[in-house]
């Protein structure tokens, strides 16, 4: 009896160009709350949806620099589950694998994954409000949260205008050179992976029906259907940390018989 595995492996063989898109389901067995997971703490009480825009930061800078500086020290705090480095073993596999993430918590680079777009930003990344001069986020270090976990942010030295999240808020444009590097990267590939993600949000979502057009098979790891899984070669119902390490173990098996 064949496996998912088996036959996800199958579709990874001869493949020369591969594209993953990746959602918030990919950090979740990493403990890094989903966007849309209920908020804790001092957090609870917010709608993300309302701390994420420009005009929340504007209204209340303290408030959403607080927020982005929790996440950021959370998403540090986190480590990246197997199946991070299953992709990073994959991508060593084949001659072009490009990660498409739409996560900001910078997991997939720091298990060694080599081409990793991010199309959303990085919590990583600061830079101030007006002119986008960066900001050294180890200048970060030392600022307290006050009671509410709201955080003055500080003042860019070149133009004395908020350092902000290098993160893109609802409203704003995806990076120019990201958004290239991924339309390219689907449009080339020969089969393309869509792991933790609902597919809800656009342009990142626009990507598999690109990869599809041109000819690519399709392979959805996601414990729940997505509007993807009708239409992919195979929709692998489970989650990332234990789908990824079984696929990496099965492609590494039909290549060492070659
Ligand atoms: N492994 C794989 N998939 C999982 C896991 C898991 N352990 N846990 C949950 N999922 C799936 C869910 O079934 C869901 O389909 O991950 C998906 C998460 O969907 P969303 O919460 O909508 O996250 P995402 O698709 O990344 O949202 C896209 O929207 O909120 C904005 O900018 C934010 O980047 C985010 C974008």
């Amino acid at each position: 009896m064949r496996s998912l595995a088996d036959d996800a492996a199958r579709l990874f063989e001869g493949a020369r160009s591969v594209a993953v898109l990746t959602g918030s389901g990919m950090s979740q067995e990493s403990g890094v709350p989903t966007f849309r997971d209920a908020q804790t703490g001092l957090w609870a009480r917010y709608d993300p949806a309302e701390l994420a825009t420009p005009e929340a930061f504007e209204r209340h800078p303290a408030r959403v620099f607080g927020w982005y500086l929790w996440r950021w020290k959370v998403a540090r705090a986190a480590k990246p589950h197997s199946g991070y480095y299953a992709l990073a073993e994959l991508g060593q596999a084949v001659p072009r694998f490009v990660i498409i993430t739409q996560n900001v918590d910078g997991l997939h680079r720091r298990a060694g994954s080599e081409e990793v777009v991010e199309l959303h930003g990085s919590l990583e990344r600061f830079r101030c409000a007006a002119a986008g001069h960066p900001y050294d986020a180890e200048l970060l270090e030392g600022l307290a949260a006050d009671s509410q976990g709201e955080v003055e942010p500080p003042r860019c030295h070149r133009c004395s205008s908020p350092i902000r999240p290098g993160v893109v808020w609802f409203g704003e444009p995806l990076p120019a050179e990201a958004l290239d590097r991924a339309w390219r990267a689907a449009q080339e590939c020969d089969l393309f992976l869509v792991v933790g993600t609902s597919g809800l949000v656009y342009p990142a979502a626009e990507l598999p029906w690109v990869a599809l057009r041109q000819g690519a098979r399709l392979i959805d790891i996601n414990p729940s259907p997505t509007p993807f899984s009708p239409r992919a070669d195979l929709w692998w119902n489970d989650t990332a940390g234990a789908a990824l390490p079984e696929l990496a173990r099965a492609v590494a098996a039909i290549s060492s018989k070659r």
